[in-house]
């Protein structure tokens, strides 16, 4: 059964999820307090709770994942420094330049494969300004995202996570891990997000997308970087009140959401295998690791977009000849029969 009744599906982003009943419930009643003043229990409770369960030693509760990696790349550079990271990371693509706006610093684009760095790559890319002759930026900072959302949903292995890390430290680089979705990518590989996260300073963790909270993400790190970055927090306008009735939602998402991932994993699988048999679509399965599926295809995409539309199933172009499905919390076994059944009537005869 659909949790959030819809005559429509919505495969666009795992960012549109609405609250279920039980996570409205939780909100309702949550005890709250001012988190300007520091006194909301609820948001101090997700705070404590986040941070161990991530092996570090405070968190920072935030509205999105953008400001926590805004928060998280402007505490750990100066103006003049460079943040290494892959091409196709979110911090690059999709944060509105904030890494230069905000922090003033310059970016070293590595050319991962499928969204992934190794550590060779990013050891190659750091550049310092010391011995340069005051030529080169700064290279300070090393930013990994996993799971990699352009690269498909892909995750890293623990021995590459582990590798850049220590790469990243002998080459004197802080490290930041985007970890939107980080419990998929503990789920798809089965390494506990503590361990994943012990080589790296500091780890934005969502819960707005596969976790299905509304809004809310979390910043861990040392007390010291956490105590810096409430101060950039507020700098950025992101002090808030009585935050604790989103914080109840993010807590409820930990408690009920995050064991069902593989679900959504396995119908991401299906999904991909039913459209690869199409001669219209095209995946390349190797990213197809957790709940994301990136179509080649040979129409349009704008097409493709309009066509799914037509028949109340909603999915993003995200290039020229290239559509994304997500799957998440409202996401049924019937709506992915329904999605293929659709494109085998649109799609399977060659053209
Ligand atoms: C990998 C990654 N990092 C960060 C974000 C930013 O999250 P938000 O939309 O909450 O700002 C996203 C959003 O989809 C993302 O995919």
């Amino acid at each position: 059964m659909r949790e959030h009744p819809s005559t429509r599906v919505d495969f666009r982003s795992d960012t549109v999820t609405q609250p279920t009943a039980a996570m409205r419930k939780t909100m309702a009643v949550a005890p709250v307090g001012d988190d300007v003043l520091g006194d909301d229990p609820t948001v101090i409770a997700l705070q404590e709770r986040v941070a161990t369960m991530f092996g570090k030693e405070a968190g920072l509760f935030v509205a999105s994942g953008t400001m926590a990696n805004a928060i998280a790349l402007r505490t750990h550079t100066v103006p003049g420094d460079e943040i290494v990271c892959d091409k196709t990371a979110h911090i690059y693509r999709y944060e509105g330049g904030g890494y230069a706006a905000l922090c003033g610093a310059s970016v070293a684009l590595v050319d991962g494969e499928k969204g992934l760095m190794t550590a060779k790559q990013v050891r190659n890319a750091v550049r310092k300004a010391e011995g340069s002759g005051s030529h080169y930026p700064n290279g300070s900072l090393v930013c990994v995202e996993n799971t990699s959302n352009l690269g498909g949903g892909t995750c890293y292995d623990l021995n590459t996570l582990d590798d850049i890390a220590s790469a990243a430290r002998e080459m004197g680089c802080a490290t930041h891990l985007d970890g939107a979705r980080i419990f998929n990518a503990a789920a798809a590989t089965g390494v506990d997000v503590a361990r994943m996260c012990a080589g790296y300073d500091s780890v934005s963790i969502c819960f707005s997308k596969g976790l299905g909270a509304p809004v809310g993400s979390v910043l861990v790190g040392s007390r010291n970087f956490i105590q810096n970055a409430h101060r950039w927090r507020k700098m950025f306008g992101g002090g808030w009140r009585q935050a604790g009735l989103l914080a109840a939602a993010c807590a409820h998402a930990l408690d009920h959401h995050v064991e069902r991932l593989a679900d959504d994993h396995a119908r991401a699988r299906t999904i991909a295998e039913g459209l690869n048999r199409l001669p219209e679509f095209t995946v390349d399965m190797a990213t197809v690791q957790t709940n994301m599926v990136y179509v080649d295809c040979r129409s349009p995409a704008k097409d493709i977009v309009a066509n799914l539309a037509a028949h109340g199933i909603d999915v993003l172009d995200t290039g020229a000849h290239r559509v994304r499905f997500v799957v998440h919390l409202h996401i049924t076994d019937e709506d992915v029969t329904r999605l293929l059944s659709v494109c085998s009537s649109q799609w399977s005869i060659e053209t």
